[in-house]
């Protein structure tokens, strides 16, 4: 689906569905939905008058308009009370409406600008938010399902029609930064949702180099004995058990060539994770095949960098393996060695995330970032915290939580801020070596982000612990069923706020 800002009378759209909206508690529609109305002879008004249209968020009408003007539908959408509508009200309305108008027959939509008109908003962040929503309500996975599915049904093109010429020119902009930003997110959408035995670390190697290629990124790769070479003995510890070959992929923007990097994001990759030796309960494990959104999010947020340019220089690194059982696999007990000397106790190997980011971090700060964020499935304890409304923030710099917090707020995302109390350095303290994988203490979540502290040093960094979000059981506004996308386009605007690119 192609998404297009153009200017236009929406009375006069050819489109096969042309899409006005209403707020709840309207009863004379006014602007376009107005235009549309007398158009029609009254229609729109006499539903309302009847009660079938209410302008309740969520509610969708359509109305076949017999030749009455050229488009041979109009869908009404409700926005809701215009008290709590805003921008995110409207990026969940464009997915909802593009399932919604996924039908035999429809392949081109027009729509007003929602928000724009009466609703008050800024123009081009409504523009974004309407690209952003559509092209990620478009998202489905389909590749594995044969014949007879249900993917028959696209549409082609999403035209946003403008009346004021002025404003087109800001609204075409910000709407092609919308679809940048959620094509991005798709395709971290299609790598979470591949099944392991599509996805091994050498396929989410190869996906990340094509796309890198695509995109002109520099791609590296460190193949197992680069990662012996380096000390690596953490990550290596969780690739022991599996037939598959570890890989850690860094992906590297230049927008201030001959400079160091302002910024590393850094993703867990775990491609399977059956728990190895403590190895998982059999219910719900096929969800572990996403234990790599991690990695899914930073590379496909390079994506979207390499296309927006910000002045900064900016990497993705994805500590990439599986994480199984097997006469070789690490067994709880064990004692490794990081790549910057730390000594790790690994009590229990299904807190094998961690162990993959500490080797993560330290190659990010190896490198020289001055700003290190990490997004990994890290702890179910996430999901007891939050449920699956939220994502954990942890952090030993207030100010770049801040930034990411703010970056989150304008993707449409919640967070919550956990405490870093020194109080918990006790958590993770191992009779044997310097720190242990887990603890019985509680905290689970926090407890995972001080394993991770000292591997970043004096860096300040920001821990996204995103196992409470990263599968969902339904879809919802923007959010898809199955990999949902969360942090991908939070990434994409930290790095553009950071350098005043933002919105
Ligand atoms: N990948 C899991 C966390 C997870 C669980 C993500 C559910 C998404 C949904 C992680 O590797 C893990 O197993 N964590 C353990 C840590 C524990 C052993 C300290 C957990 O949360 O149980
Ligand atoms: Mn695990
Ligand atoms: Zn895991």
């Amino acid at each position: 689906m192609e998404v297009r800002v153009e200017a236009g009378d929406i009375t006069k759209s050819h489109a096969d569905a042309i899409v006005v909206n209403l707020f709840e508690g309207v009863t004379v529609p006014g602007g376009a939905t107005g235009a549309v109305d007398a158009a029609l002879g009254g229609t729109i008004s006499q539903l309302i008058g009847q009660g079938d249209i209410r302008g309740k968020s969520g509610e969708y009408t359509l109305i076949h308009t017999s030749g009455k003007i050229p488009s041979p539908r109009v869908l009404v959408v409700g926005l809701g009370k215009q008290s709590a509508f805003d921008v995110d009200a409207i990026r969940n309305l464009a997915a909802g409406l593009v399932r919604y108008l996924r039908k035999p027959g429809i392949k081109t939509v027009a729509t007003i600008a929602h928000g724009a008109g009466i609703g008050g908003l800024d123009p081009a962040a409504c523009a974004q938010a309407i690209a952003e929503g559509a092209l990620l309500g478009e998202y489905r996975f389909t590749k594995h399902k044969s014949k007879g599915n249900d993917d028959l049904d696209v549409l082609d093109f999403f035209v946003i029609l403008e009346a004021g010429a002025a404003k087109l020119a800001a609204m075409t902009a910000a709407a092609d930064r919308g679809a940048i930003l959620a094509r991005a997110t798709n395709f971290a959408r299609d790598l979470a949702n591949e099944p392991s035995n599509h996805l091994t670390p050498t396929d989410l190697a190869t996906r990340a180099g094509e796309m890198s290629k695509n995109a002109g990124l520099e791609f590296e790769v460190l193949e197992r004995a680069d990662m012996e070479r380096k000390g690596m003995g953490s990550l290596l510890s969780v690739a022991k058990g599996s037939a598959q070959p570890p890989k850690l992929v860094r992906i590297s923007y230049r927008g201030r060539p001959g400079e160091g990097y302002d910024l590393a994001m850094v993703g867990k990759g775990i491609t399977f994770d059956t728990g190895g030796i403590s190895i998982k309960p059999a219910a719900n494990m096929e969800a572990m095949k996403a234990d790599m959104t991690g990695a899914a999010s930073v590379i496909a947020a390079m994506q979207a960098v390499a296309a927006l340019k910000p002045k900064s220089n900016i990497m993705a690194i994805a500590p990439c393996t599986e994480n199984m059982p097997g006469g070789n696999a690490s067994k709880p007990g064990d004692v490794v060695t990081a790549m910057n000397g730390r000594t790790i106790e690994i009590i229990n190997t299904d807190a094998e995330g961690r162990l993959v980011l500490a080797d993560g971090l330290c190659y990010a700060v190896e490198l020289g970032a001055t700003h290190i964020v990490d997004v990994a499935t890290l702890t179910g304890a996430a999901t007891h915290v939050l449920g699956d409304t939220a994502y954990a923030v942890m952090t030993n710099n207030d100010e770049l939580a801040g930034r990411v917090e703010a970056a989150a707020v304008l993707s449409g995302e919640k967070t919550w801020r956990l405490p870093m109390w020194k109080e918990y350095d006790e958590y993770i303290k191992s009779d044997v070596a310097d720190l242990k994988n887990s603890t019985t203490r509680g905290a689970g979540v926090i407890a995972a982000a001080k394993f991770l502290e000292p591997f970043v040093g004096d860096t300040p960094w920001v821990h996204l612990d995103i196992a409470s979000v990263d599968m969902m059981a339904s879809e919802k506004g923007w959010i898809s069923k199955g990999a949902s996308g969360y942090s991908v386009r939070t990434l994409i605007n930290l790095a553009l706020a950071m350098v005043g690119q933002g919105r």
